[in-house]
């Protein structure tokens, strides 16, 4: 039985086309028409002034808080539920993370929770040089309460939208919030590039600033003139022309990513003790994986582990939910601030197929294999 996956590659009709237009036309390099066509699509779909392509979600984060000053010493506050991606440039930069906690309407960083670190931080004399705020799941965290707290304290957020292309808050794209927004074109992600990123931006200096150094940070001259550091970040025009045949099916991928959502919703109507994160009013998510909740009053605690062992053993891919970033080795020495709200969603949560290549059966298969072992 072939593997189902929980969310692989899905190419549309033209990827190929613009692939071997870069082979013939010999733009087979870091720029070329396919990235300046690719950067154009980006930034009209999310409704920013200017998108830079880069060779990964993680690099484009490492830009952002580089480039909005984020040096040694000072405190980055990070959501704690999320990928390691998500905090690892901060380390980068020399910068120290604090994580804070989510609360339960949409899995994302906590407000208030938020404020009280930035309070209690700022009582302590610490400076901090940004909020990094994920959409979690392709879910909008609660960015009018968070851009208050960013305005009121003066502090920058910089949203990643690794997860949540295609997904809007009040109408306004994730992404296009912040000072800074980024993007990820993982193999797993709603479209990839094969690998790939891009920063989103209203600030045309800091476009600028990211398109200099994000290229070797060439300065004008005859002969290579340096004056500040530089990265090796930009996506090439091979990569480019697989994002732009991509961002042709977008619309169609959120669409079928939407409707497998409500598949397994209704395929689990009226089973108690099993939910589903909704959107509240105003939040529009692009559901770039569906992921099940089990009530620790009706399953046994480690039921997604031996769940997960059994759909392992069909060949169906399903992964717990991300485990905290205050709960990692890694992290251990890093403070946080929690409300027991992360680490209850990782102990009972699991991801489920989500792909947009998956068909109807597929995801009707997998939801009776679920009830069939939790005996439902
Ligand atoms: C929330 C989140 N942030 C950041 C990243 C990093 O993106 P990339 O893999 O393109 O470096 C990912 C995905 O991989 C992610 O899911």
């Amino acid at each position: 039985m072939s593997r189902i996956w929980l969310s692989s590659p899905h190419m549309g009709e033209n990827e190929k086309k613009f692939v071997e237009e870069a082979f013939s036309t010999n733009w087979v390099a870091p720029l070329g028409p396919n990235v300046d066509f690719f950067e154009k699509q980006l930034s009209e779909y999310v409704g920013v002034k200017a998108a830079v392509s880069l060779n990964s979600g993680t690099a484009a984060l490492h830009l952002a808080l580089s480039l909005l000053d984020v040096n040694k010493g000072d405190l980055v506050l990070c959501q704690s539920f999320t990928f390691a991606a998500s905090a690892f440039p901060i380390i980068y930069c020399g910068a120290e993370p604090v994580f804070i906690d989510s609360e339960t309407d949409t899995w994302n960083i906590d407000p208030q929770l938020l404020e009280k670190a930035i309070e209690d931080q700022l009582q302590k004399g610490k400076k901090i040089a940004a909020i990094i705020v994920v959409h979690l799941y392709g879910m909008p965290a609660k960015m009018n309460e968070l851009l208050s707290i960013s305005e009121k304290y003066r502090i920058p957020i910089i949203e990643d939208a690794a997860e949540a292309l295609g997904s809007s808050y009040n109408n306004k794209a994730c992404g296009s919030f912040g000072k800074a927004g980024i993007l990820s074109f993982n193999g797993n992600k709603i479209i990839t590039t094969s690998g790939g990123g891009a920063l989103l931006s209203n600030d045309e200096n800091l476009i600028a600033k990211t398109r200099h150094v994000s290229a070797q940070a060439k300065d004008p001259a005859p002969y290579y003139l340096h004056t500040q550091i530089g990265y090796n970040y930009r996506l090439s025009n091979i990569c480019a022309g697989i994002g732009r045949g991509q961002m042709e099916v977008l619309p169609q991928r959120i669409e079928k990513r939407r409707a497998i959502f409500e598949q397994y919703k209704i395929g689990f109507s009226g089973v108690e003790g099993i939910s589903f994160l909704e959107e509240p009013n105003g939040f529009f998510s692009n559901r770039w994986l569906t992921t099940i909740v089990f009530d620790e009053k009706y399953f046994k605690l480690g039921t997604i582990e031996t769940l997960r062992q059994y759909l392992e053993t069909l060949n169906i891919e399903t992964r717990p939910l991300w485990k905290p970033l205050h709960q990692q080795p890694v992290f251990s020495d890093c403070k946080s601030y929690n409300n027991g709200i992360s680490d209850k969603l990782f102990d009972t949560g699991l991801c489920l197929p989500s792909g947009s290549n998956l068909s109807e059966s597929v995801i009707e298969n997998v939801i009776n294999e679920i009830k069939k072992h939790l005996g439902i």
